[in-house]
Protein backbone atom coordinates (compact mmCIF):
# COMPACT_ATOMS: atom_id res chain seq x y z
CA UNK A 1 0.00 0.00 0.00
CA UNK A 2 1.31 3.90 -1.19
CA UNK A 3 2.14 5.75 2.51
CA UNK A 4 -0.63 7.74 3.44
CA UNK A 5 -3.40 5.96 1.45
CA UNK A 6 -4.96 4.10 4.14
CA UNK A 7 -8.71 3.56 3.27
CA UNK A 8 -10.52 5.43 5.93
CA UNK A 9 -11.88 3.13 8.69
CA UNK A 10 -15.31 3.18 10.36
CA UNK A 11 -16.29 1.86 13.88
CA UNK A 12 -12.78 1.56 14.75
CA UNK A 13 -13.62 2.62 18.03
CA UNK A 14 -16.05 -0.43 18.60
CA UNK A 15 -13.64 -3.06 17.21
CA UNK A 16 -11.89 -5.46 20.21
CA UNK A 17 -8.35 -4.76 21.22
CA UNK A 18 -7.16 -7.36 18.96
CA UNK A 19 -8.99 -6.69 16.04
CA UNK A 20 -7.67 -2.83 16.08
CA UNK A 21 -3.94 -4.18 16.71
CA UNK A 22 -5.02 -6.17 13.35
CA UNK A 23 -5.89 -3.75 11.44
CA UNK A 24 -2.63 -1.08 12.51
CA UNK A 25 -0.60 -3.92 11.73
CA UNK A 26 -2.06 -5.16 8.11
CA UNK A 27 -1.51 -1.35 7.38
CA UNK A 28 1.29 -0.07 9.01
CA UNK A 29 3.84 -2.34 10.30
CA UNK A 30 6.90 -2.91 8.52
CA UNK A 31 7.41 -6.36 10.61
CA UNK A 32 4.06 -7.75 11.04
CA UNK A 33 5.17 -10.59 13.46
CA UNK A 34 8.17 -8.03 15.41
CA UNK A 35 5.38 -5.54 15.47
CA UNK A 36 2.74 -8.05 17.20
CA UNK A 37 4.93 -8.85 19.74
CA UNK A 38 6.31 -5.36 20.51
CA UNK A 39 2.74 -4.17 20.62
CA UNK A 40 1.86 -7.61 23.45
CA UNK A 41 5.38 -7.33 25.44
CA UNK A 42 4.11 -4.10 26.55
CA UNK A 43 1.06 -5.53 28.03
CA UNK A 44 1.17 -5.87 31.70
CA UNK A 45 1.01 -9.16 32.95
CA UNK A 46 -2.12 -9.13 35.06
CA UNK A 47 -4.99 -8.17 33.53
CA UNK A 48 -6.94 -6.63 35.66
CA UNK A 49 -4.07 -3.85 35.58
CA UNK A 50 -4.00 -4.27 31.71
CA UNK A 51 -8.17 -2.97 31.76
CA UNK A 52 -7.43 -0.47 33.99
CA UNK A 53 -4.96 1.26 31.47
CA UNK A 54 -6.83 -0.04 28.48
CA UNK A 55 -10.14 1.95 30.30
CA UNK A 56 -7.92 5.50 30.75
CA UNK A 57 -8.06 6.50 26.80
CA UNK A 58 -9.99 5.25 23.72
CA UNK A 59 -8.73 2.74 21.20
CA UNK A 60 -5.43 1.57 23.85
CA UNK A 61 -3.36 -1.02 22.00
CA UNK A 62 -0.50 -1.14 24.50
CA UNK A 63 1.24 0.79 26.82
CA UNK A 64 4.15 3.46 26.83
CA UNK A 65 6.58 3.30 29.37
CA UNK A 66 8.61 6.22 30.79
CA UNK A 67 11.61 5.35 32.97
CA UNK A 68 10.12 6.18 36.85
CA UNK A 69 13.08 7.13 38.11
CA UNK A 70 13.59 9.08 42.48
CA UNK A 71 15.89 11.37 43.70
CA UNK A 72 16.63 11.18 47.49
CA UNK A 73 17.93 13.51 50.10
CA UNK A 74 15.54 16.28 49.36
CA UNK A 75 15.26 18.39 52.56
CA UNK A 76 12.30 20.45 52.50
CA UNK A 77 10.64 22.89 55.04
CA UNK A 78 12.50 20.55 57.50
CA UNK A 79 11.17 17.24 56.38
CA UNK A 80 13.15 14.30 54.03
CA UNK A 81 11.39 13.81 50.67
CA UNK A 82 12.81 11.22 48.26
CA UNK A 83 11.06 12.18 44.73
CA UNK A 84 9.61 10.40 42.05
CA UNK A 85 10.11 11.37 38.36
CA UNK A 86 8.70 10.09 35.34
CA UNK A 87 11.30 11.29 32.42
CA UNK A 88 12.80 9.66 29.60
CA UNK A 89 15.89 12.37 29.18
CA UNK A 90 18.88 11.05 30.66
CA UNK A 91 20.20 13.56 32.93
CA UNK A 92 17.42 15.30 34.81
CA UNK A 93 17.00 12.99 38.02
CA UNK A 94 20.92 12.78 38.14
CA UNK A 95 20.85 16.76 38.44
CA UNK A 96 18.31 16.15 40.70
CA UNK A 97 19.80 14.32 43.10
CA UNK A 98 23.37 16.30 43.05
CA UNK A 99 21.15 19.49 43.63
CA UNK A 100 19.61 17.56 46.83
CA UNK A 101 22.88 16.84 47.77
CA UNK A 102 24.45 20.19 47.60
CA UNK A 103 21.12 21.87 49.34
CA UNK A 104 20.86 18.94 51.96
CA UNK A 105 23.88 20.31 53.35
CA UNK A 106 23.21 24.52 53.20
CA UNK A 107 19.58 24.02 55.09
CA UNK A 108 17.63 22.84 52.31
CA UNK A 109 14.98 24.03 49.87
CA UNK A 110 11.98 26.12 51.82
CA UNK A 111 8.68 26.15 50.07
CA UNK A 112 5.26 28.04 50.53
CA UNK A 113 1.70 28.20 49.11
CA UNK A 114 0.67 32.10 47.91
CA UNK A 115 -2.47 30.94 46.66
CA UNK A 116 -4.73 28.38 45.64
CA UNK A 117 -7.21 30.04 43.75
CA UNK A 118 -8.70 28.74 40.24
CA UNK A 119 -10.69 29.94 37.58
CA UNK A 120 -13.35 29.46 35.05
CA UNK A 121 -15.42 31.18 32.95
CA UNK A 122 -18.52 31.42 31.27
CA UNK A 123 -18.03 33.51 28.04
CA UNK A 124 -21.21 35.15 26.85
CA UNK A 125 -22.85 37.26 24.58
CA UNK A 126 -25.19 40.18 25.41
CA UNK A 127 -26.45 42.78 22.86
CA UNK A 128 -29.15 44.39 25.34
CA UNK A 129 -27.79 47.74 26.22
CA UNK A 130 -25.23 49.07 28.69
CA UNK A 131 -22.66 46.74 30.89
CA UNK A 132 -24.45 49.03 33.58
CA UNK A 133 -27.83 46.95 33.27
CA UNK A 134 -26.33 43.77 32.29
CA UNK A 135 -24.60 44.45 36.25
CA UNK A 136 -28.01 45.30 37.93
CA UNK A 137 -29.39 42.13 36.67
CA UNK A 138 -26.24 39.79 37.65
CA UNK A 139 -26.23 42.07 41.53
CA UNK A 140 -29.53 41.19 42.12
CA UNK A 141 -29.32 37.76 41.17
CA UNK A 142 -25.76 36.71 42.24
CA UNK A 143 -27.25 34.73 45.44
CA UNK A 144 -29.73 33.03 42.96
CA UNK A 145 -26.65 31.82 40.52
CA UNK A 146 -24.64 30.32 43.67
CA UNK A 147 -27.76 28.56 44.96
CA UNK A 148 -28.27 26.95 41.26
CA UNK A 149 -24.69 24.83 41.87
CA UNK A 150 -25.68 23.91 45.69
CA UNK A 151 -25.95 20.11 45.04
CA UNK A 152 -22.70 20.53 42.61
CA UNK A 153 -20.63 22.55 45.74
CA UNK A 154 -21.95 20.47 48.74
CA UNK A 155 -18.93 17.97 49.33
CA UNK A 156 -16.29 20.26 48.22
CA UNK A 157 -18.12 23.09 50.26
CA UNK A 158 -17.45 19.83 53.45
CA UNK A 159 -14.19 19.73 52.80
CA UNK A 160 -13.38 23.79 53.38
CA UNK A 161 -13.77 24.30 49.51
CA UNK A 162 -16.30 25.41 46.75
CA UNK A 163 -17.14 28.89 44.47
CA UNK A 164 -15.17 31.48 45.96
CA UNK A 165 -16.64 34.65 43.89
CA UNK A 166 -18.61 35.26 40.83
CA UNK A 167 -18.05 38.75 38.67
CA UNK A 168 -19.31 40.21 35.91
CA UNK A 169 -16.66 41.34 33.44
CA UNK A 170 -17.24 43.26 29.92
CA UNK A 171 -15.06 42.64 27.51
CA UNK A 172 -17.00 44.25 24.92
CA UNK A 173 -13.53 46.27 23.83
CA UNK A 174 -11.56 43.03 22.75
CA UNK A 175 -15.02 41.21 20.83
CA UNK A 176 -18.34 42.84 20.36
CA UNK A 177 -21.04 41.98 23.00
CA UNK A 178 -18.22 39.70 24.88
CA UNK A 179 -19.23 39.43 28.76
CA UNK A 180 -17.88 36.90 30.70
CA UNK A 181 -18.64 35.46 34.48
CA UNK A 182 -15.56 34.95 36.12
CA UNK A 183 -15.82 32.42 39.11
CA UNK A 184 -13.08 31.68 41.25
CA UNK A 185 -12.70 28.72 42.67
CA UNK A 186 -10.68 26.72 45.97
CA UNK A 187 -10.99 22.52 45.03
CA UNK A 188 -8.55 21.48 48.02
CA UNK A 189 -6.62 18.84 47.26
CA UNK A 190 -8.29 18.00 44.01
CA UNK A 191 -6.86 19.83 40.85
CA UNK A 192 -10.94 20.59 40.25
CA UNK A 193 -11.21 20.92 36.44
CA UNK A 194 -14.16 18.52 36.13
CA UNK A 195 -15.88 19.92 39.22
CA UNK A 196 -15.29 23.79 37.75
CA UNK A 197 -16.59 22.87 34.23
CA UNK A 198 -19.89 21.26 36.09
CA UNK A 199 -20.42 24.21 38.08
CA UNK A 200 -19.75 26.26 35.12
CA UNK A 201 -21.88 24.15 33.00
CA UNK A 202 -24.77 24.72 35.79
CA UNK A 203 -23.86 28.90 36.15
CA UNK A 204 -23.98 28.90 32.38
CA UNK A 205 -27.65 27.36 32.31
CA UNK A 206 -29.16 29.82 35.32
CA UNK A 207 -27.57 32.78 33.81
CA UNK A 208 -29.15 32.42 30.82
CA UNK A 209 -32.94 31.96 32.47
CA UNK A 210 -31.91 34.64 34.58
CA UNK A 211 -31.11 37.52 31.69
CA UNK A 212 -34.34 35.88 29.74
CA UNK A 213 -36.79 36.63 33.04
CA UNK A 214 -35.31 39.81 33.39
CA UNK A 215 -34.79 41.55 29.83
CA UNK A 216 -35.99 41.56 26.38
CA UNK A 217 -32.36 40.40 24.90
CA UNK A 218 -31.30 36.89 26.03
CA UNK A 219 -27.65 35.68 26.27
CA UNK A 220 -25.71 33.83 23.94
CA UNK A 221 -23.53 31.43 26.04
CA UNK A 222 -20.53 30.66 23.83
CA UNK A 223 -18.80 28.39 25.80
CA UNK A 224 -18.09 27.37 30.07
CA UNK A 225 -14.84 26.45 31.02
CA UNK A 226 -11.93 26.65 33.35
CA UNK A 227 -8.80 28.38 33.01
CA UNK A 228 -5.84 26.18 32.88
CA UNK A 229 -3.86 29.72 33.46
CA UNK A 230 -3.74 30.09 37.04
CA UNK A 231 -1.91 33.45 38.35
CA UNK A 232 -3.56 33.11 41.75
CA UNK A 233 -2.78 29.24 42.38
CA UNK A 234 0.85 29.86 43.00
CA UNK A 235 4.30 28.62 45.11
CA UNK A 236 7.46 29.83 45.83
CA UNK A 237 10.25 27.28 46.48
CA UNK A 238 13.84 28.69 47.37
CA UNK A 239 17.36 28.49 48.74
CA UNK A 240 20.08 30.46 49.94
CA UNK A 241 23.17 30.29 51.89
CA UNK A 242 25.87 32.65 52.65
CA UNK A 243 28.47 33.18 49.86
CA UNK A 244 31.05 31.77 51.89
CA UNK A 245 29.24 28.66 52.03
CA UNK A 246 28.80 27.66 48.53
CA UNK A 247 32.08 25.74 47.89
CA UNK A 248 30.37 24.26 44.58
CA UNK A 249 33.25 22.16 43.89
CA UNK A 250 34.29 22.68 40.05
CA UNK A 251 37.38 25.23 41.29
CA UNK A 252 35.74 28.32 41.10
CA UNK A 253 35.47 30.86 43.65
CA UNK A 254 32.59 31.44 45.72
CA UNK A 255 31.84 35.21 44.97
CA UNK A 256 32.74 34.44 41.44
CA UNK A 257 30.40 31.46 41.21
CA UNK A 258 27.80 33.66 42.86
CA UNK A 259 28.41 36.41 40.31
CA UNK A 260 28.51 34.25 37.13
CA UNK A 261 25.11 32.44 38.56
CA UNK A 262 23.33 35.62 39.20
CA UNK A 263 24.33 37.05 35.74
CA UNK A 264 23.16 33.63 34.13
CA UNK A 265 19.71 34.42 35.67
CA UNK A 266 19.88 38.37 34.66
CA UNK A 267 20.31 37.20 30.83
CA UNK A 268 17.64 34.34 31.12
CA UNK A 269 15.39 37.64 32.45
CA UNK A 270 16.42 39.81 29.36
CA UNK A 271 16.73 37.23 26.67
CA UNK A 272 13.88 35.42 25.37
CA UNK A 273 15.64 32.87 23.67
CA UNK A 274 17.85 31.79 26.27
CA UNK A 275 14.85 32.25 28.65
CA UNK A 276 12.45 29.34 26.74
CA UNK A 277 15.50 27.22 27.28
CA UNK A 278 16.23 28.16 31.24
CA UNK A 279 12.53 27.73 31.79
CA UNK A 280 12.63 23.93 29.82
CA UNK A 281 15.61 23.18 32.11
CA UNK A 282 12.84 23.83 34.71
CA UNK A 283 10.09 22.11 33.45
CA UNK A 284 12.01 19.27 32.88
CA UNK A 285 12.01 18.57 36.83
CA UNK A 286 8.25 19.91 37.48
CA UNK A 287 6.86 17.54 34.51
CA UNK A 288 8.75 14.90 35.81
CA UNK A 289 7.04 15.06 39.22
CA UNK A 290 3.71 16.00 37.53
CA UNK A 291 3.81 12.54 35.31
CA UNK A 292 5.07 10.36 38.49
CA UNK A 293 1.94 11.61 40.06
CA UNK A 294 -1.01 11.11 37.75
CA UNK A 295 -1.23 15.22 37.22
CA UNK A 296 -1.99 16.82 33.72
CA UNK A 297 1.28 18.25 32.27
CA UNK A 298 -0.11 19.63 29.61
CA UNK A 299 -1.95 22.36 31.79
CA UNK A 300 1.17 22.69 34.27
CA UNK A 301 3.35 23.65 30.94
CA UNK A 302 0.83 25.95 29.07
CA UNK A 303 -0.16 27.56 32.50
CA UNK A 304 4.03 28.37 33.09
CA UNK A 305 4.82 29.57 29.92
CA UNK A 306 1.68 31.99 30.08
CA UNK A 307 3.23 33.21 33.62
CA UNK A 308 6.65 33.50 32.38
CA UNK A 309 5.18 36.04 29.82
CA UNK A 310 1.92 37.57 31.57
CA UNK A 311 4.01 40.95 32.82
CA UNK A 312 3.91 41.16 28.72
CA UNK A 313 6.97 39.61 27.10
CA UNK A 314 8.59 35.76 27.90
CA UNK A 315 11.08 35.74 30.87
CA UNK A 316 12.66 33.42 33.47
CA UNK A 317 10.73 31.99 35.82
CA UNK A 318 13.52 31.65 38.59
CA UNK A 319 15.56 34.57 39.82
CA UNK A 320 18.82 35.39 41.97
CA UNK A 321 20.24 37.84 44.14
CA UNK A 322 23.27 38.46 46.14
CA UNK A 323 22.51 40.55 48.93
CA UNK A 324 24.43 41.11 52.80
CA UNK A 325 26.72 38.05 51.35
CA UNK A 326 23.92 36.28 51.16
CA UNK A 327 23.57 34.22 47.59
CA UNK A 328 19.33 33.44 47.31
CA UNK A 329 17.86 31.15 44.39
CA UNK A 330 13.88 31.07 43.91
CA UNK A 331 10.99 30.48 41.60
CA UNK A 332 7.39 31.33 41.60
CA UNK A 333 5.47 29.09 39.88
CA UNK A 334 1.71 28.78 39.09
CA UNK A 335 0.96 24.94 39.69
CA UNK A 336 -2.97 23.67 39.79
CA UNK A 337 -2.19 19.96 40.97
CA UNK A 338 -4.18 17.14 42.96
CA UNK A 339 -3.87 14.61 45.24
CA UNK A 340 -7.38 13.14 44.84
CA UNK A 341 -9.57 12.22 41.80
CA UNK A 342 -8.32 11.72 38.19
CA UNK A 343 -6.20 8.65 38.01
CA UNK A 344 -4.63 9.01 41.69
CA UNK A 345 -6.16 6.23 43.18
CA UNK A 346 -6.26 3.97 40.18
CA UNK A 347 -2.82 4.17 38.52
CA UNK A 348 -0.67 1.78 40.35
CA UNK A 349 2.68 3.75 39.90
CA UNK A 350 0.90 6.82 40.73
CA UNK A 351 -0.26 5.37 44.05
CA UNK A 352 3.51 4.46 44.71
CA UNK A 353 4.38 8.13 43.89
CA UNK A 354 1.61 9.51 46.44
CA UNK A 355 2.91 6.51 48.93
CA UNK A 356 6.78 7.73 48.40
CA UNK A 357 5.86 11.27 49.08
CA UNK A 358 3.66 10.46 52.49
CA UNK A 359 0.14 11.11 50.61
CA UNK A 360 1.00 14.72 50.09
CA UNK A 361 -2.02 17.08 50.18
CA UNK A 362 -2.12 19.70 47.31
CA UNK A 363 -0.58 22.52 49.00
CA UNK A 364 2.58 20.11 49.32
CA UNK A 365 2.56 18.60 46.05
CA UNK A 366 2.93 22.14 44.90
CA UNK A 367 6.06 22.87 47.30
CA UNK A 368 7.85 19.73 46.03
CA UNK A 369 6.80 20.20 42.13
CA UNK A 370 8.01 23.54 42.31
CA UNK A 371 11.44 22.14 44.20
CA UNK A 372 12.14 19.87 41.66
CA UNK A 373 12.14 22.81 38.77
CA UNK A 374 14.30 24.92 41.22
CA UNK A 375 16.54 21.73 41.93
CA UNK A 376 17.12 21.08 38.04
CA UNK A 377 17.39 24.99 37.19
CA UNK A 378 20.74 25.13 39.80
CA UNK A 379 22.21 22.17 38.65
CA UNK A 380 21.75 23.16 34.76
CA UNK A 381 22.53 26.44 35.41
CA UNK A 382 25.50 25.58 37.56
CA UNK A 383 26.53 23.15 34.70
CA UNK A 384 26.28 25.98 32.11
CA UNK A 385 28.47 28.47 34.16
CA UNK A 386 31.11 26.07 35.47
CA UNK A 387 32.43 22.64 32.92
CA UNK A 388 29.45 23.19 30.54
CA UNK A 389 26.32 21.03 29.56
CA UNK A 390 27.61 18.24 27.86
CA UNK A 391 29.90 16.23 29.89
CA UNK A 392 27.31 15.61 32.33
CA UNK A 393 24.76 15.42 30.05
CA UNK A 394 27.06 12.96 27.55
CA UNK A 395 27.84 10.94 30.33
CA UNK A 396 24.45 9.84 31.18
CA UNK A 397 23.86 9.65 27.35
CA UNK A 398 26.21 7.59 26.87
CA UNK A 399 24.09 3.81 27.69
CA UNK A 400 21.82 5.21 25.13
CA UNK A 401 24.46 5.65 22.76
CA UNK A 402 25.92 1.73 23.81
CA UNK A 403 22.21 0.68 23.60
CA UNK A 404 21.71 2.02 20.33
CA UNK A 405 25.45 -0.04 19.47
CA UNK A 406 23.90 -3.10 20.50
CA UNK A 407 25.92 -3.17 22.84
CA UNK A 408 27.34 -6.31 25.41
CA UNK A 409 27.17 -5.70 29.73
CA UNK A 410 30.53 -6.38 29.39
CA UNK A 411 31.19 -4.24 26.74
CA UNK A 412 29.19 -1.51 28.17
CA UNK A 413 31.31 -2.22 31.35
CA UNK A 414 34.09 -1.49 29.41
CA UNK A 415 33.37 1.45 27.72
CA UNK A 416 31.59 3.05 30.78
CA UNK A 417 34.94 2.79 32.39
CA UNK A 418 36.63 3.75 29.23
CA UNK A 419 34.99 7.09 29.24
CA UNK A 420 35.46 8.34 33.18
CA UNK A 421 37.92 10.34 32.80
CA UNK A 422 37.23 11.77 29.16
CA UNK A 423 34.53 13.84 27.11
CA UNK A 424 31.72 11.47 25.75
CA UNK A 425 30.53 12.22 21.84
CA UNK A 426 28.24 9.97 19.99
CA UNK A 427 31.61 9.71 17.51
CA UNK A 428 34.10 8.61 20.13
CA UNK A 429 31.49 6.10 21.44
CA UNK A 430 31.08 4.69 18.36
CA UNK A 431 35.09 4.63 18.00
CA UNK A 432 35.84 2.98 21.03
CA UNK A 433 33.08 0.07 20.77
CA UNK A 434 34.43 -0.42 17.60
CA UNK A 435 37.84 -1.25 18.48
CA UNK A 436 36.36 -3.66 20.97
CA UNK A 437 34.40 -5.33 18.97
CA UNK A 438 36.92 -5.21 16.03
CA UNK A 439 34.70 -4.07 13.44
CA UNK A 440 35.06 -0.78 11.15
CA UNK A 441 33.34 2.25 12.19
CA UNK A 442 31.03 2.47 9.09
CA UNK A 443 29.68 -1.14 10.18
CA UNK A 444 28.95 0.39 13.81
CA UNK A 445 27.47 3.04 12.78
CA UNK A 446 25.17 1.52 10.61
CA UNK A 447 23.85 -0.57 13.35
CA UNK A 448 23.14 2.30 15.16
CA UNK A 449 20.81 3.90 13.10
C1 LIG B 1 18.11 20.33 28.86
O1 LIG B 1 17.02 19.45 28.87
C2 LIG B 1 17.83 21.52 29.75
C3 LIG B 1 18.87 22.62 29.72
O2 LIG B 1 19.08 23.06 28.38
C4 LIG B 1 18.37 23.74 30.59
C5 LIG B 1 19.19 25.00 30.54
O3 LIG B 1 19.84 25.29 29.53
O4 LIG B 1 19.11 25.75 31.53
C6 LIG B 1 20.21 22.11 30.22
Amino acid sequence: MKKHQTPPVKGFSKLSKEAKIEWLIAHYAENPSDSLNMLKGYWHNLPEVQRLHDEFIENTISNYYLPFGVAPNFLINGNMYTIPFAIEESSVVAAAAKSATFWLDRGGFKAQVLGMVKMGHVHFLWSGGSHDVLNEIFEAHRSRLLASTESITKNMRARGGGILDIQLIDKTLEEPDYYQLEVRFDTRDSMGANFINSCLETLAKEWKNIVAEQHEQPVTVVMSILSNFTPECVVRAEVSCKIEDINEGSGIDNQEFADKFVRAIRIAKAEPYRAVTHNKGIMNGVDAVIIATGNDFRATEACAHAYAAKDGRYTSLSHAEIKDGNFRFWIDLPLSVGTVGGIISLHPMVKFAHELLGNPSAEELMQISAVAGLAQNFSAVRSLITSGIQKGHMKMHLLNILNQLEATEEEKKQIVEYFKDKVVSFSAAVEIFSKLRGIPVPQAQKAAK
